[in-house]
């Protein structure tokens, strides 16, 4: 196994903050990075909050979440992401993620792994743009990465066995319960969630129900949240993007077509939870 002392998260919106949060919490010397200094910015008063309210919640003492967030560095100087594991949770796009292992993999070791948080790239694709494809794998979190506790740790062709190993021990250790999956499409969750947003989609483009009673349903059902609500927390760009991937990655089925409700919201800016307006208003 690797020996993982000091993780770096890279990318710090939803995902990366979430991340950069659990590894401090586990004991990790965390780097939250992101080139967009506003984004470091919210990170942190988002961290210190949600820190906060596990210590009015009794969950960690003040000295404990002073502790946590003491160990995390927030920054924008990729100089200072220097890492045993690198993990990734930038824009949902191709090069820019090939482009950044790239950048880390000049100022880290040999021994660095690099993890990406992709939702529905091809890991084995972002590996084959770096030098050392065995050190890539995939890292699933989910949102919001503080709770959820299931972890997709995406083996590649060329991902090294310790790789993943180290990859399971880890999440482990940040008290999350890792699945190790193979390397297709949507991997696991979001293959079989694409319905769950899709057919609940087109009952409302075909006017048989609104948003509110099919989320009210579906949660009366047994589901946590109903679909439209956890696409405004995913975020519709990424939630879209990740349907248009896997659509295409499996030779664009007609029961996977990306919904037009979705496009138009996109298009808007309409966003979800991030942008105040979504499927809902906040
Ligand atoms: N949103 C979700 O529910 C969710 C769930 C699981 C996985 N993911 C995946 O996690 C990743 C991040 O998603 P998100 O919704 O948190 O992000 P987002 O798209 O809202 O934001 C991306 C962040 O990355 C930063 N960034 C862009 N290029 C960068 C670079 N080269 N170096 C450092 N920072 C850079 C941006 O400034 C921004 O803060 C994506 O790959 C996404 O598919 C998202």
């Amino acid at each position: 196994m690797y020996n993982v002392i000091t993780i770096c998260v890279c990318g710090a919106s939803t995902m990366g903050s979430g991340i950069a949060q659990v590894a401090a919490q586990a004991g990790f010397n965390t780097i939250q990075f992101d080139v967009n200094t506003a984004m470091i910015e919210k990170s942190k008063a988002g961290i210190e909050k949600s820190l906060q309210f596990l210590v009015e919640k009794q969950k960690i003492s003040s000295e404990e979440k002073s502790d946590i967030f003491s160990r995390i560095l927030f920054t924008s100087d990729i100089k200072n992401c220097v890492a045993d594991l690198c993990i990734e949770a930038i824009i949902e796009n191709k090069s820019a993620k090939i482009t950044l292992f790239n950048d880390l993999a000049l100022i880290n070791s040999q021994q660095t792994i690099f993890a990406t948080n992709t939702s529905s790239i091809s890991v084995g694709t972002i590996a084959e743009g770096v030098a050392n494809p065995a050190m890539v794998v995939g890292l699933h979190f989910f949102n919001p990465a503080t709770i959820m506790k299931l972890v997709e740790v995406v083996q590649a062709e060329k991902t090294d066995a310790i790789v993943v190993e180290t990859m399971v021990a880890i999440c482990k250790q940040m008290n999350k319960v890792p699945v190790v999956c193979k390397d297709a499409p949507g991997f696991i969750v979001n293959r079989v969630a694409r319905h769950y947003y899709l057919e609940s989609m087109k009952l409302v483009e075909l006017n048989l129900a609104n948003i509110e009673n099919v989320d009210a349903i579906m949660e009366a059902s047994g589901f946590k949240m109903g679909p439209f609500k956890l696409m405004d927390l995913i975020g519709m760009d990424i939630n879209f993007g990740v349907s248009h991937i896997v659509w295409e990655a499996l030779g664009k089925p007609e029961r996977l077509t990306p919904s037009i409700v979705q496009q138009q919201k996109v298009e808007a800016g309409e966003l979800g939870r991030k942008t105040g307006k979504g499927f809902y208003k906040y």
